[in-house]
């Protein structure tokens, strides 16, 4: 039987055809009395039809057009005295932030001036699968001189940010926030700040090579099972293994920090995302509670913290409610020694000194799983069409991290069919927390307690502990799913979310 060359889904009959055929087919190798095999499923790619198909349905007409173009050239960065020689997007750290409102068509040019390959990846955004910057599975990386235009529609309010998908060139100063207005934002605060988290490691001794290097030659785990490096008791194990010279808030380290100013009793709503390659943060404003609205983009039931847990890849949106006088927004590295911070003023008062730890970074901090999905954005309870385990591991005799005992690019792809409600079951099997990233799609946190967990497109899990997520099966193609720990991520620890027909 050859495969017909029209897709499932443009075609009713033909779905319906195939749930029969596959009824039948049951049948028949129950019966043991054929030969006749169905045609075997064929992976939606990048190009196929259907992607475009679904582009074409997110489009509303007359949305606008809204062009940029990004240099990603070698810069030297002024990091607040000490000046980097890295690689940057328009000679920016953090890159230019872009922002579009939810339903517009974003065109982005993108001129490699780089020595090597790179793309672009737009984390957190159910965009067109082509579009997604995954070398190799999305489309040919952008060679060195060349340009690549990217475009898709915006179709989701929200937090995101932008890096490469190629080797370690996040871990230089490639990225920036991607913010996506809402159209009938109420607009219940004053000002609208990213706070972009990173660990720095690039022109300060070492490059991001450097630092894999010495990780190649100390295998992750310890005979007993125990992260060699960076102990966190909150998670209940390593947070990340790599001692960065520096921390950085927007591009600054904390003697340097950048500086916000507002009255006092403003509302400001801070956008925090952790753009670091191997750091979890935990957040604090000093003198002040945050009102946690948002994570990954999507709204969750306002709830008030002292301080949060971010690690790489989530995003976090805040408000508050600004006091009188000099604030350090204090980023501290979990498990590590150093910390990045910022400052935010309303009044005078003295700059206190660049190693203050607020007292509010001793809470218990928040996490996702404390938070509950706002209401418009919940995914209905229902029981999942299909259900994947990603066991999460590692070695103790090699710098390799695994999915189902597999490391990327032999893992195995993960297959799931167009309308179906998938469950991942994340099953960590190591003594680190590994932040999971899943391409094109945001997922619902599955609660113990059955409550309505936050949607997120990163999650932490934390060691030794499992976590289910729950998502929808509506954005045609083949996605990357991932540790975000780029270091885990580029040691193996990816597997191939794959829409089959
Ligand atoms: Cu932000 Cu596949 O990554
Ligand atoms: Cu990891």
């Amino acid at each position: 039987m050859q495969t017909p060359r029209w897709t499932a889904a443009a075609d009713p009959t033909r779905r319906r055809l195939l749930i029969g055929g596959s009824g039948l087919a049951g049948l028949a190798l129950l019966g043991g009395c054929t030969t006749q095999r169905e045609p075997s499923p064929t992976p939606v790619r990048a190009g196929d039809k259907r992607v475009r198909e679904v582009e074409a349905r997110r489009r509303r007409k007359g949305a606008p057009v809204r062009e940029h173009s990004l240099r990603v050239d070698p810069t030297d960065v002024d990091l607040g005295g000490p000046v980097a020689r890295t690689w940057t997007y328009n000679s920016k750290l953090p890159g230019p932030a872009i922002r579009v409102t939810e339903g517009d068509i974003l065109k982005v040019s993108v001129s490699n001036q780089l020595p090597e390959k790179t793309t672009i990846h737009w984390h957190g955004v159910a965009l067109r699968n082509d579009m997604d910057g995954a070398p190799g599975i999305t489309q040919k990386p952008i060679e060195p001189g060349a340009t690549f235009g990217y475009e898709f529609a915006v179709p989701y309010p929200g937090t995101y940010f932008f890096h490469p998908h190629v080797g370690l060139q996040l871990d230089r100063g490639l990225y920036a926030p991607l913010i996506v207005e809402a159209r009938d934002e109420p607009g219940r605060y004053d000002h609208d700040v990213a706070i972009v988290l990173d660990d720095w490691v690039d022109g300060a001794g070492r490059t991001p090579e450097d630092v894999l290097a010495e990780l190649d030659r100390t295998p992750p785990l310890t005979p007993e099972g125990r992260p060699a490096k960076g102990h966190s008791e909150f998670l209940g194990g390593g947070a990340g293994e790599v001692d960065y010279p520096h921390y950085l808030i927007n591009g600054r380290l904390a003697a340097a920090p950048e500086t916000v100013t507002a009255k006092p009793g403003d509302r400001m709503r801070l956008r925090l995302i952790n753009a670091g390659s191997d750091t979890t943060f935990r957040v604090a404003l000093a003198g002040h509670r945050m009102t946690v609205t948002h994570t990954d983009g999507y709204p969750v039931e306002p709830i008030d913290a002292d301080v949060l847990v971010v690690a790489m890849g989530e995003r976090y949106d805040v408000i508050v409610t600004l006091e009188s006088g000099v604030f350090p927004l204090v980023a501290a590295a979990e498990g590590k020694a150093g910390l990045a911070r910022a400052l935010v003023r309303t009044g005078p008062g003295r700059v206190p000194g660049d190693g203050l730890r607020p007292p509010e970074l001793r809470s218990r901090p928040l996490m996702a799983t404390d938070l509950t999905a706002a209401e418009d954005v919940r995914l209905d309870a229902k029981k999942p069409d299909r259900t994947h385990n990603l066991f999460l591991g590692g070695e103790t005799d090699s710098y390799r991290w695994k999915i189902n005992a597999k490391t990327y690019p032999d893992t195995d792809p993960l297959p799931v069919a167009e309308g179906e409600r998938v469950r991942l079951k994340l099953v960590n099997q190591t003594m680190m927390i590994h932040p999971i990233h899943v391409h094109g799609h945001t997922f619902a946190v599955r609660t113990p307690d059955g409550r309505p967990g936050p949607r997120k497109d990163t999650v932490i899990v934390k060691a030794n502990e499992a976590l289910e997520i729950d998502l929808v099966a509506d954005n045609p193609g083949q996605w990357l799913a991932h540790c975000h720990n780029l270091y885990h991520m580029e040691r193996g620890m990816m597997v191939v979310l794959s829409y089959m027909r």
